[in-house]
């Protein structure tokens, strides 16, 4: 449900210049028509950051932060949507319509319930990490996987351990409710009414959002048992789905793509080689609102998923749904060899990494690579079945001169006239598009 209306809105934003608002805090140079300086929402020596009066809205180049005046003060200031509006109503002395005060309350509970549960979870974060040194089992297996005790710590990793209720009492002890660790998703209720730890006798991993906040943790097993890992439960702060695992160090890391890998480990071991524009999925397949993320901060990701049929297999689904995002640029790093990056890098270095990373592919001569090794291409019904897998991909692309870049290759590849795999393509979106209809009129 609206706060205001949307006039209102509209003559808070028209009558609050944004050049005047945001040279209040940063310091503005002239640059045509725009302005530019020092983007305050990440770390930079060259200014990145533009405004332009003329179209009420900033944009940072760098971190990929834009919006309108509202925007700006909502996240220069870290306020709702409603607090925003507020203040800058009362700054163009505008008077704003009464709108019930209950939606506020919602809104500034949520944000406090939100607030509470990244404490709990932090408390829960140090708590791990402070059982690690009187345990043997804990300290063996970070020493198996070649992990040092500064990687254990710049990471937050930690060891819950084998105790029904250790974490519990622990949090209580500090003066927590039991409601609220039960939200934070650190506790099970049993039958009898009685709460345990989530996470026993497992290695501890700490989930950060893209602001730094602990949303939640992964624990891993120390053995061969399953599952292997445990997650914790989506909350009203975590959800496996939406947020990826290192994407608050990444989006500082000043670089223009991001490596993308399926685990923590992974995500461990490319960042301490000095990737620190690496993320990982949290055990869910990429999914539309983590592509989105993505793209806010980076021109290009690149896949770098485990190397057995299943990681084969997601990064075709990944390829898929990063093409959702129009300006992404995607790539795939195939590491052949090993089974995921952690394993390559231990075995190989970062050397023969890195050159790995310089050689990727871009997702389509991966594709046309990729599917090329399952078809016999002198047989003539398998290269039609290889064109006509391909041309599911080729269907994505959403520019004529990239199709065509492509299907130019396909065609050297097979002998079809590139022409006809366009047209195939065509065909594929047609098809799309005829579905689409039918929802639409049902
Ligand atoms: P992997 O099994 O590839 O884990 O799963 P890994 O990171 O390489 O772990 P190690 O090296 O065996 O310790 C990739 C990711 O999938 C999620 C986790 O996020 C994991 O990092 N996963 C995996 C789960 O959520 N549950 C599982 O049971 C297994
Ligand atoms: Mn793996």
């Amino acid at each position: 449900m609206p706060l205001f209306p949307d006039y209102v809105i509209k003559e808070v934003a028209d009558k609050n210049d944004i050049y005047d608002v945001i040279s209040q805090t940063v310091s503005l140079k002239k640059s045509g028509s725009s302005y530019i300086g020092l983007c305050p929402f990440h770390n930079e020596k060259t200014p990145s950051f533009s405004v332009s009066p003329r179209r009420g809205i900033f944009k940072c180049f760098g971190c990929g932060e834009g919006g309108d005046v509202i925007g700006f003060v909502m996240k220069n200031e870290n306020l709702s949507f409603f607090d925003a509006v507020t203040k800058l109503a009362s700054r163009a002395n505008i008077t704003l319509p009464e709108v019930k005060n209950f939606d506020k309350d919602k809104s500034e509970k949520r944000k406090e319930k939100a607030q509470h549960i990244y404490e709990i979870n932090k408390e829960a974060a140090n708590y791990f990490y402070s059982n690690i040194k009187n345990s043997p089992e804990a300290i063996a297996y970070f020493k198996k996987r070649e992990l040092s005790s500064s990687q254990v710590k710049a990471f937050w990793l930690g060891y819950a351990p084998d105790s029904w209720t250790g974490l519990f009492d622990h949090l209580v002890s500090k003066g927590y409710t039991e409601g609220d660790i039960y939200d934070a998703g650190l506790i099970r209720r049993h039958e009898s009414g009685r709460y345990y730890d989530y996470f026993r006798n497992r290695v501890m991993f700490t989930i950060f959002d893209s602001n730094s906040n602990i949303i939640g943790f992964g624990g891993r097993v120390l053995d061969d048992s399953k599952p292997k890992y445990l997650n914790s439960p989506d909350s009203s702060v975590f959800s496996k789905g939406k947020n990826l695992y290192s994407i608050n160090l990444a989006k500082h890391s000043k670089k223009k793509f991001c490596i993308l890998c399926e685990g923590y480990m992974d995500a461990i071991a490319l960042i301490s080689a000095g990737y620190d524009n690496t993320v990982a999925t949290l055990g869910t397949a990429i999914g539309d609102s983590q592509a989105r993320m993505l793209s806010r901060f980076f021109e290009e990701v690149v896949i770098c998923y485990d190397s057995d049929d299943a990681g084969r297999n997601a990064t075709n689904r990944a390829i898929t749904v990063l093409r959702g995002q129009d300006k992404l640029k995607i790539s795939v790093l195939d590491l052949k060899a090993k089974k995921d990056p952690d394993e390559y890098i231990k075995t190989y270095g970062k050397e023969r990494f890195n050159s790995m990373l310089n050689a990727r592919k871009t997702d389509m001569e991966y594709l046309i690579d990729y599917f090329g090794e399952n078809y016999n291409l002198k047989k003539s019904d398998e290269k039609i079945r290889y064109i006509s897998e391909l041309t599911q991909y080729l269907s994505l692309i959403p520019t004529k001169v990239e199709l065509d870049v492509y299907a130019s290759v396909v065609a050297e590849k097979t002998g079809v006239q590139a022409s006809s795999i366009i047209s195939q393509c065509g065909v594929k979106r047609a098809a799309g598009l005829a579905i689409s209809r039918e929802i639409l009129m049902l």
